[in-house]
């Protein structure tokens, strides 16, 4: 049978054994991968649970100290917890020298696959070399320990450099994900005061190039507080460079020396700032430090991921921009001495099946990614992923968002081929590492549900109101015990540190923001968020944010923005608009308002639909009833509406939505 003829019965054959498969309640790990695991043994979460900071001081001790820690946690000023304090440790030398040293220079860091085929192998010994030398260019520019160096690039190997460059000399990176527009990175470049930014001439998406440098010279050229720019050449975009601000990363990084010893910081040395949405326009500014992060992404990502860092090959498809990225691209895989693949361009381009093809060439044995992605993969079908041998592929790992059962079931089917466990991995931007997730050669997965906390972390459901523990239904996810990888602050926002994540149950207990139930077999179900926050595509975004932007365009007088369930994206942004005056809402205002988006945001965060509103529904005191908006977007029916202030509102927008999907019938 040819692939073609095989596609359309193929397909509707997998969809029948995957209904059938959606009975099945429980899977257990498979004997063949348990019999390897690195943990099979159902007791390591007892020996955790009877001594956690022991557990943690454990696995801090698998790390490289300069100077030992005596202690584990410092819980003496809730929340500003303080772990391993009086330890010293450089994050960028456990990445990179700690392997060199043990005689694995050669083994490969990353198998980086460019987007039109280019490949690139980089061993630890090129990492070490590269990262002594931009070190010391940084150096060279003047920056010193304690500086904030933000980092504009795309995936690309000198991003994890420049990552680590960093750590070296004790800067601190701020990040922003290649997907953000300038006028982003000026915001956070701005908040932060960062000194450099490392960035590109230009990036590649799909077969095209997009100039990035010249946009980034647009939004930063008022910024007194940045003082350097560097760029990477890697596309040979036309850019201007200006002088006595902006230099070659090149050639910074030739006139450098080639040794950069790393300094000795204490534990507690801010390692990022990385910016992540909130309830409010203004993104917070994610603090992790060193010893501890360290600590908690190099041991789950063994643990989870069942790493044997000699055979096995892992890819993780985030984007380095994004907390995954950090924590699971360079950070944990670097620290444990993995190879890794790193890929640049998209899922679909230059064809449909090009991770597979990946998967296949590097033999990769661990893959993790979104749940967004896998269900993309299943609209585009079987055939681009049948076209390769998967048989290396071991372990499935997702993150960022609820997987649906049927995308849990049939990535477990086509893509492990029914023996490889799967990891749904529950964490958060502020918690650094996985913190919810099954450990694979222990816990029986159910398709859907992160299982329960990874040892030594401590979780519960509680009640709205009270903070009381609820055994059944749906209440608010809590974090009960402070972990070695949790975020230390909001840069230089100390308040808002405390009013966002310990105000409401006390200092001793973590919000996390999402809602979330447990099963009669105390495994975790994650609902989503409780604040306004939207998960597009795994991209977390505040509906404040995208209304700000939307609101900046003058024709426009005010805005609300919701998520809406979405079969490819998660959540989908919906944008309610009243315009200015007597203005029209026309086709041609649509595009304007998105494009206003994408330029103050980035491309993903542009409404998917725009809803013309004479007004919006509005409480007494004036707060927007977002309820009510997803309620009507989604063609429910409307309940009790008489607190609002102008009850006819909903009416109003209840036609507007008839109207419009009359006109689409
Ligand atoms: O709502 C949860 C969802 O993503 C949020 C965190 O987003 P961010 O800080 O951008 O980090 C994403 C990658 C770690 C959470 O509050 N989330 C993340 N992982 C899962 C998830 N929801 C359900 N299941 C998951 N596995």
């Amino acid at each position: 049978m040819t692939d073609t003829e095989a596609t359309p019965a193929g397909d509707e054959t997998l969809e029948q054994q995957l209904e059938e498969m959606l009975e099945i309640e429980t899977f257990d790990p498979p004997e063949s991968f348990v019999e390897h695991a690195l943990l099979s043994d159902s007791a390591v979460y007892e020996e955790a649970d009877a001594d956690w900071k022991g557990w943690w001081v454990k696995q801090a001790k698998e790390l490289h100290w300069f100077t030992e820690p005596t202690k584990d946690l410092n819980d003496s000023d809730p929340p500003f917890y303080k772990w391993f304090e009086d330890g010293k440790i450089n994050a960028s030398y456990n990445c990179v020298d700690r392997h060199v040293e043990a005689g694995n220079g050669d083994r490969v860091a990353f198998y980086w696959h460019g987007e039109e085929g280019e490949s690139r192998e980089i061993t630890y010994a090129d990492l070490h070399r590269d990262v002594q030398k931009f070190a010391n260019a940084l150096k060279d520019l003047g920056i010193e320990k304690g500086d904030v160096v933000g980092i504009y690039l795309p995936m690309i190997p000198e991003v994890a450099v420049a990552m680590l460059a960093c750590a070296r000399i004790g800067a601190i990176h701020n990040v922003v994900f290649g997907g953000f527009s300038a006028d982003s990175v000026k915001e956070r470049m701005e908040i932060a005061e960062a000194k450099a930014l490392v960035t590109v001439d230009g990036a590649r998406r799909k077969g095209k190039t997009a100039p990035v440098k010249q946009q980034v010279d647009k939004a930063v050229s008022d910024l007194d507080s940045l003082k350097h720019i560097v760029v990477v050449q890697a596309t040979n975009a036309d850019c201007e460079m200006q002088d006595g601000r902006d230099v070659w990363y090149h050639e910074i990084c030739d006139a450098a020396d080639d040794e950069c010893p790393a300094e000795e910081l204490e534990a507690e040395h801010p390692l990022y700032i990385l910016y992540s949405s909130g309830s409010t326009a203004a993104p917070k500014g994610i603090l992790h430090t060193t010893g501890g992060y360290l600590t908690g992404v190099a041991a789950t990502h063994r643990y989870v991921f069942d790493l044997k860092p000699e055979s096995d090959v892992y890819w993780c498809s985030a984007d380095v921009g994004w907390v995954t990225g950090h924590s699971y691209i360079v950070y944990g895989p670097l620290a444990n001495g993995a190879t890794s693949v790193m890929f640049e361009g998209a899922p679909d381009y230059p064809h449909k099946g090009i991770w597979w093809e990946l998967c296949e060439k590097y033999k990769v044995t661990l893959f993790y990614t979104a749940p967004t992605a896998i269900r993309a993969c299943m609209k585009w079908g079987v055939e681009h992923v049948e076209k390769f041998d998967l048989s290396a592929m071991r372990l499935l790992g997702s993150v960022g968002e609820p997987i649906n059962p049927k995308a849990w079931l049939w990535y477990y089917k086509v893509i492990g081929g029914e023996r490889c466990p799967i990891v749904d991995t529950w964490w958060q931007t502020e918690t650094g590492a996985i913190m919810i997730t099954p450990l694979p050669g222990i816990v029986s997965t159910k398709p859907g549900s992160a299982t329960r906390p990874f040892p030594g972390i401590e979780a519960d459901v509680v009640d709205e109101s009270e903070g009381k523990p609820i055994d059944e239904g749906q209440g608010l996810l809590v974090v009960t015990r402070p972990w070695p990888s949790m975020l230390r602050t909001l840069y230089k926002d100390d308040e808002r540190f405390i009013e966002t994540y310990f105000s409401k149950f006390g200092k001793e207990t973590y919000l996390v923001g999402d809602a979330a139930r447990k099963d009669e077999d105390g495994y975790f179900w994650i609902i989503g968020r409780i604040d306004d926050v939207v998960n597009v595509s795994g991209h977390r975004l505040s509906t404040a944010e995208v209304e700000s932007a939307i609101v900046s365009h003058g024709k426009v007088a005010e805005s609300a923005v919701i998520g809406q369930a979405d079969e490819d994206v998660g959540q989908a942004i919906c944008a309610f608009v009243t315009l200015e005056g007597e203005t029209e809402g026309t086709d041609e205002l649509v595009e304007e308002i998105r494009a206003r988006v994408g330029d103050r945001i980035g491309k993903f965060a542009r409404p998917k639909r725009i809803i013309w509103a004479d007004d919006l529904p509005k409480t007494r005191s004036g707060k927007i009833m977002r309820r009510l908006l997803r309620d009507v977007a989604e063609g429910k029916a409307l309940g009790d509406v008489t607190t609002l202030r102008d009850p006819d509102v909903m009416q109003q927008l209840e036609g507007k939505i008839k109207e419009e999907q009359a006109s689409e019938q």
